[in-house]
């Protein structure tokens, strides 16, 4: 499994949070893993790239201008790998279609010799545009991460519903994954939400590792940090190790 999307059709449920910290273990095993961020709001590129920049240098011009994913790739420490995202891809949508051809264009660029075997995680926007589009059809695996309240189940069902209206297309199950995130024992709607998730997918679709309400991975993007760097003792470090492990073996 070399690419994962990391998509909910709701925000704020860990989604960013999500592929930060995957990436992050990744680049920590040597993986030299890429990371895409297809959300305009670009808080993924916020958190690992620091500075703003133009849409030329963003995943936008990859879209709008075909502009090789090697040219706008950028390094980062501990063998990260970027491709930035930009306020400028929300007019995608208008500038492009949803062709075929157009929501296949990142699946056959990352199918290019030059990026075979590096791990690939994307994030997405809660929009399914053509951004989505495409890394529902790049990817090997689709991650769906589930905030404990209703609104993101209902989010995450949505996303099946999308996924079951494209198999034939694809001609074939797309593999997924929902992970329960922001999950707190104490509270009983987190025990409802992981009920409820159990009896509306698959169990062998449902991530056995959850990940908990972690103060640490909330604040550690205030910081420009990953959970590893910011607090490798916390539980948030934990669980995100644990989900490595889970997704990618050891
Ligand atoms: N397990 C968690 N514990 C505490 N805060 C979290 C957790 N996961 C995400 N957050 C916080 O919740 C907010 C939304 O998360 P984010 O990953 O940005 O969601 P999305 O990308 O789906 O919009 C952010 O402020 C983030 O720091
Ligand atoms: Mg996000």
């Amino acid at each position: 499994m070399r690419v994962v999307a990391v998509f909910n059709q709701k925000g704020g449920v860990g989604k960013t949070t999500t592929a930060l910290n995957l990436v992050a273990a990744l680049a920590c095993r040597g993986a030299r893993p890429l990371a895409v961020d297809l959300d305009p709001q670009a808080h993924l590129t916020q958190i690992l790239g620091g500075e703003q920049r133009l849409a030329e240098e963003s995943v936008f011009s990859f879209f709008a201008r075909q502009r090789p994913l090697a040219e706008i790739t950028r390094d980062l420490d501990s063998g990260m790998r970027l491709i930035p995202g930009h306020l400028e891809t929300a007019k995608l949508d208008s500038m492009l279609g949803k062709s075929m051809q157009v929501i296949t264009r990142l699946r056959q660029a990352l199918q290019a010799p030059s990026e075979k075997g590096h791990p690939v995680l994307i994030d997405c926007c809660p929009l399914l545009g053509v951004l989505s589009l495409n890394a529902v059809f790049a990817c090997d695996l689709l991650l769906i991460p589930v905030s404990a309240d209703f609104l993101a189940l209902r989010g995450a069902q949505q996303v099946e519903r999308t996924l079951d209206a494209l198999e034939p297309v694809f001609k074939r199950r797309l593999p997924r994954r929902y992970l329960l995130t922001r999950y707190d024992r104490r509270r009983r709607m987190s025990g409802e939400i992981e009920e409820r998730m159990r009896a509306h997918f698959r169990a062998g679709e449902i991530c056995i590792n959850k990940i908990a309400e972690n103060v640490s991975l909330a604040e550690s993007p205030a910081y420009q940090q990953n959970i590893f760097d910011y607090a490798p003792r916390s539980t948030g470090a934990r669980d995100y190790a644990a989900l490595l492990e889970e997704l990618y073996g050891s």
